[in-house]
């Protein structure tokens, strides 16, 4: 292995991220079941559908139906990975282009990267919508006798609700990306110059990760109210004809807050921010590995 800077090609890039992606979710999917589980929970749960949070949502899930439920839907996301990773590439590519020639600017400013982000993220909502709305109506615990898998959802949700259905919760996932994207990339250069420099190679990667949780952890806070709002509104199953009782992001936001109390709005916020940190080591430890074998393979 030599440390001399080889460009890494694009494809390359792109295949390490996937197969990183990929073995975070494989690792990390239970977390995101629970979560679910948490946030579609309402005030009217009681007994045996009641979750008095993380840990015992876990416990009652094993307990009453089984291990593997911690892993139903996943093949959604998997599946999901590849479009998705090319969306943020390409999002990110061509939206930093569009700003950076609108305001005449010739590097990457903080201003710009927020904003690039932010758009970025919306143009992925486009893209991972239909893949979340299958996951969020298997990951509901009503789901066992009604669905058959995936294939099995998409085909019911057409039939049902009609074609257009697969889109359900555009507007919310919009508002969740992009205020995930404007609360991480608005502090991650910050945090990464407040940090120690780093020589070696294993310290660079801890800073990132640390850098990276902490941005995650600022943009999970600013998006947990309407990651919540959308797994209701894409869990709620479209009647014609009957207005979903929640539609539109905001008013869902305030009427959660209303019924169930402000702290209803950050269900589900400990799992999405415990997988942030053992995650993200995932992704990059992955990623680095698959990039050095690239590596010692051409050498
Ligand atoms: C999710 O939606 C389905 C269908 O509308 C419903 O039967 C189920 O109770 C909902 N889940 C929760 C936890 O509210
Ligand atoms: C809910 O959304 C549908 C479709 O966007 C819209 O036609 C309807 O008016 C909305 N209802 C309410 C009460 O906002």
């Amino acid at each position: 292995m030599s440390d001399k800077q080889t460009p890494i090609p694009f494809s390359v890039t792109f295949v390490a991220g996937a197969i990183a992606g990929i073995s975070e979710i494989l690792t990390m999917y239970p977390l995101d079941v629970v979560k679910t589980r948490v946030q579609l929970q309402d005030h009217t749960a009681v007994g045996n559908d009641r979750y008095n949070g993380m840990v015992d949502c876990f416990k009652k899930i094993i307990k009453q139906e089984g291990f593997s439920r911690l892993y139903r839907g996943i093949s959604a996301p998997i599946l999901m990975e590849a479009p998705k990773r090319a969306t943020k590439f390409a999002a990110n590519d061509e939206w930093g282009k569009i700003y950076r020639k609108a305001f005449g600017s010739t590097e990457q400013t903080q201003a710009l990267s927020v904003l690039t982000g932010a758009t970025a993220g919306a143009t992925e909502s486009f893209v991972v919508v239909p893949f979340e709305l299958v996951k969020i109506r298997l990951q509901d615990k009503a789901s066992a006798g009604k669905y058959n898998g995936m294939i099995d959802v998409v085909r019911k949700i057409v039939a049902n609700e009609g074609v257009l259905a697969m889109y359900n919760g555009l507007e919310s996932t919009m508002w969740r990306h992009v205020t995930w994207n404007a609360g991480y990339f608005g502090v991650i250069h910050q945090v990464k110059s407040l940090l120690p420099k780093q020589e070696t190679k294993q310290g660079k990667m801890l800073n990132d990760l640390v850098a990276g949780s902490i941005g995650g952890t600022v943009g999970t806070m600013l998006n947990t109210p309407f990651d919540v709002v959308k797994s209701r509104i894409q869990n709620t199953t479209r009647v014609p004809g009957v207005t979903p009782k929640y539609n539109w992001t905001l008013p869902s936001v305030a009427l959660v807050a209303r019924e169930e109390g402000f702290g209803a709005l950050y269900k589900g916020f400990i799992p999405k921010v415990l997988r942030l940190g053992p995650g993200g080591g995932i992704l990059l430890v992955v990623f680095t590995a698959v990039v050095d074998y690239w590596k010692a393979m051409k050498a």
